[in-house]
């Protein structure tokens, strides 16, 4: 009979302190998220932290793990309290965690600073994640209280090592549990997007001069994130009637969508802690106009580009390229630029001309974190010469190249805001589609395609 497979969670601490132990060995410290407080004594909903939870797939408030590199790991959480979880429900407590979570050991979260001095006495190093807001100071704490003990040689690590990069390593592979959460939460996502596409169309089927508020169809999100089990949005929803579409980081108001206008939704749903990450943009009553049609293929166009550049071997950097090119030439055939004053596609791209219309970038990592920890650019290569967000050209480490395992978004848009110059025909159309990608060993794999892309698609959905 073969061994049973480990938990991932098992593995993943198991990874970590095999890592430390290659590094010289130490204790490393992972808090999880710390409550945040909305006012008075209401809370926001609480959200585990992303490494925290990685690592153990607990979602208590309050709680930290310890891995050393001799394999021990310990966690801390709250103690059980009968009267507490009356009011805040069950706490799993430290005698149920080591079954539980598979810890070797587990203590009431009132005995971490004496346990962290514990387990850091006579230690190399400590690793902990240098972002993580105030734990600086948590650590300077326990470091001097050794110090203190240095007469009974008791000695201090003397070295600090970031774990974020260790950390963001290993969550930017997705593994097998992972891809098949990300999936569903893409599923529901699209299914949101279609619910709202269809509310859009059924309302305008029976009243032309319907004018709906953004949260209505905000609404529609929601109801479809919740009964199909997601927690919840995995950011702030953008839902954006016509103009409002050129505002990039719109939150849904009360902005009436009228008939004849385009509303850009980009909405995704976080599924066990993992998010979607989708956009449409469709039009309200179901028919693009000539000049939303002409952007929107473009747009279409550039998706389509970036995601024939999104495979093993090219550079993330590769498919914001690709989008840009297909973005740049649109401008220059629909006039939005003026080619005597901006030069060739070549010339647009060099200046960055184009960032007058599409200022974002092509896509992100995605994962348990909408914008997904892991580096952007090759750590182990050397700089070369590249052209700059902003046009010329910078000296920096090329863009990462991709693996099978990777997610990363696919997003290109087109944003045009009245200005002189710029065809009135396109004012105020604010463009953008966004899909999930997976990359495979050929390819990527869309895995946020439950909701149409192509206008003559969604027309048709929205028709029946
Ligand atoms: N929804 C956040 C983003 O597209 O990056
Ligand atoms: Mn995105
Ligand atoms: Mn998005």
């Amino acid at each position: 009979m073969s061994a049973p497979t480990p938990s991932p969670y098992l593995a993943r601490r198991a990874r970590i302190a095999a890592a430390m132990r290659d590094a010289g060995g130490g204790i490393a410290v992972v808090p999880t998220a710390p409550e945040r407080q909305r006012n008075s004594d209401n809370d926001h909903p609480y959200r585990h932290g992303s490494d925290f939870h990685y690592l153990t797939s607990f979602a208590e408030p309050g709680s930290w793990l310890v891995i050393g590199s001799d394999g021990r790991t310990t966690l801390v959480c709250r103690p059980k309290d009968v009267e507490r979880e009356l009011w805040d429900g069950i706490r799993l407590g430290p005698d149920a965690a080591p079954a539980a979570l598979g810890v070797d050991d587990a203590v009431a979260l009132d005995r971490l600073d004496e346990t962290m001095v514990e387990r850091l006495a006579d230690q190399p190093a400590v690793w902990w994640s240098f972002d993580t807001p105030g734990l600086g100071a948590r650590i300077d704490g326990w470091l001097e209280r050794l110090r203190s003990k240095s007469r009974m040689g008791v000695e201090a690590p003397g070295v600090q090592h970031d774990l974020a990069p260790l950390l963001a390593a290993m969550r930017v592979r997705k593994d097998a549990g992972e891809i098949e959460t990300m999936r569903r939460a893409a599923a529901i996502s699209a299914a949101a997007h279609v619910r709202a596409m269809r509310f859009c169309a059924a309302r305008f089927g029976a009243d032309p001069r319907a004018a709906i508020p953004e949260y209505e169809i905000e609404a529609e999100l929601l109801h479809e994130f919740r009964r199909s089990g997601a927690e919840g949005p995995a950011y702030t929803s953008i839902v954006a009637a016509g103009a409002n579409a050129c505002i990039l980081h719109y939150t849904p108001g009360a902005t009436p969508l009228k008939a004849g206008e385009l509303c850009l939704v980009d909405a995704g749903c976080e599924v066990d802690g993992y998010a979607s990450d989708v956009t449409r943009t469709f039009p309200a009553d179901g028919r693009f106009g000539a000049a939303q049609r002409e952007l929107y293929d473009l747009v279409e166009a550039a998706q389509a580009a970036a995601v024939a550049a999104t495979k093993p071997g090219a550079r993330l950097r590769d498919a914001h390229a690709a989008a840009v090119r297909v973005l740049a030439q649109g401008m220059l055939d629909t006039g939005l630029l003026d080619r005597n004053a901006v030069g060739d596609v070549d010339a647009v791209i060099a200046s960055a001309a184009y960032r007058k219309f599409y200022m974002h970038g092509t896509g992100h990592w995605l994962g348990r974190d909408v914008h997904d920890v892991g580096d952007y650019q090759s750590a182990h290569e050397p700089p070369v010469e590249q052209p700059d967000w902003l046009g010329g050209t910078v000296v920096k480490k090329p863009s990462r190249k991709l693996e099978p395992g990777m997610v990363v978004t696919i997003e290109p848009g087109l944003y045009v805001r009245p200005a002189e110059g710029v065809p009135e025909r396109y004012w105020n159309i604010g463009i953008r589609i966004e899909d999930d990608a997976l990359v495979t060993e050929n390819g990527c794999d869309l895995i946020s395609r439950g909701v149409p892309v192509a206008a003559a698609e969604i027309e048709a959905l929205m028709r029946v």
